[in-house]
């Protein structure tokens, strides 16, 4: 448990994860004057130790395993970048020791896991987050409040997906093993989506899915990523590929709206691309890019005056990592924590796990509970 602190003392965050998505959140708590990253964790020495010096930590803050780090770290927040089937264990670990948890993506490996770190949160009254950082892009940001004013009316349909032309991350390594992952694109990249999409369109329950997937790619070798490269076969000659590289699903909403979201880490395609598609009663929106999945992108047809009009609507800046940062330490640093138990990333992981289950049974699978409720 954290020491008693001093009225308006810093929080002292530690992050565990060495990784790109663990140095987002260094950088991130580090830009906060109210915060000091006191700590960081991870099993590799040469990261451990450069990032130590690049955030000016103690030899005291550096840490291999999650474990030394919670029990003697004395933190207040802890950030969770490490392979997915891990988030839960340290999230365990750290919320019993009365730490607040913002874990990366997803919530889980299967929404079991996820129901227990949210029941977790609850009996320790602490706040448990998940960093979708691209909802806090400028598109998104600007979309969402066009929603919101009404200007759409109705959304009843939308169309989600990440899909890229040759992008297994690293494969071979955790990313392609189940027990490590919990499940290949759409538990990577599409969680995103459906994150973008369920946010966008105001929450609505899932309420069955209908899902298929695919693994094309992985299994024979083919589509892996510049960014993060395949790791050497073993000595049968192959690298284990036990994921989808491909899936698609079909949501129904509550309301009567639906969703189509798809999510690939390899396919023939002629560049990657990322989008959202809203379809409203009174207007439509698109949303997002090709080639680039960083390019904000938005544009939304309606009519004005009974005249067809398409619109641009001018974009904010992106906020990423640091905003979904800023957004956990709003929460922690509320009066009130009763409704940041992480709920919502629940209701993702749900709809993840019966879209693996639908695959597998090839039937549509009926979520008996609104997915709102843990
Ligand atoms: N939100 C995003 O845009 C985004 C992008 C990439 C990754 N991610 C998520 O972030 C997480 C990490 O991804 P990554 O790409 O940085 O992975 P990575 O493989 O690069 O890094 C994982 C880190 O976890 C550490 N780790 C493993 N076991 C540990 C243990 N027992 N104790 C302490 N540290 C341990 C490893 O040493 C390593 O430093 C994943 O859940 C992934 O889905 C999110």
């Amino acid at each position: 448990m954290s020491a008693p602190r001093q009225e308006g003392a810093p929080l002292r965050a530690g992050v565990v994860g060495l990784g790109w998505a663990g140095q987002q959140h260094m950088d991130a708590y580090t830009a906060r004057p109210d915060v000091d990253l006191v700590a960081i964790a991870g099993l590799e020495d040469e990261p451990r130790a450069r990032l130590g010096d690049l955030y000016g930590l103690s030899d005291a803050g550096l840490f291999r395993g999650y474990e030394e780090m919670i029990a003697q770290a004395d933190l207040d927040v802890i950030s969770v970048a490490t392979p997915t089937a891990l988030h839960a264990p340290v999230a365990l670990a750290a919320l019993a020791a009365g730490v607040h948890v913002l874990s990366e993506k997803p919530l889980a490996e299967d929404a079991e896991r996820g129901a227990a770190m949210v029941e977790a949160a609850r009996s320790a009254d602490r706040v448990l987050d998940v960093s979708f950082n691209h909802r806090r892009r400028g598109d998104v940001k600007a979309l969402k409040k066009l929603v919101e004013s009404g200007a759409l009316g109705e959304i009843y349909y939308a169309k989600a997906g990440w899909l890229r032309r040759s992008g297994i991350p690293g494969l071979g390594t955790w990313f392609t093993r189940k027990s490590l992952a919990g499940g290949g694109p759409l538990m990577d990249i599409g969680v995103h989506m459906l994150d973008m999409a369920l946010h966008l369109m105001g929450e609505p329950a899932a309420e069955a899915v209908s899902a298929s997937t695919y693994a094309k790619f992985g299994p024979l070798g083919r589509g892996g990523s510049v960014d993060r490269p395949t790791v050497a076969a073993g000595e049968d000659g192959t690298v284990p590929f036990e994921v989808e590289d491909l899936s698609t699903a079909f949501v129904r909403l509550s309301g009567g709206a639906t969703l189509l979201l798809e999510a690939s880490w390899a396919s023939y395609i002629k560049s990657d691309e990322l989008y959202v598609v809203l379809y409203g009663s009174e207007g439509g929106a698109v949303l997002g890019s090709s080639g680039s999945w960083s390019e904000s992108r938005l544009e939304v047809h309606t009519e004005l005056h009974g005249v067809p009009a398409e619109l641009f609507p001018a974009l904010g800046p992106d906020g990423r990592h640091g905003e979904a940062v800023d957004d956990f330490l709003a929460k922690v640093l509320a009066p009130d924590w009763s409704d940041f138990h992480g709920e919502d990333a629940l209701t993702r992981a749900r709809v993840v796990d019966a879209a693996y289950r639908s695959a597998e049974e090839q039937r549509e699978i009926r979520l008996d509970r609104p997915t709102r409720q843990a």
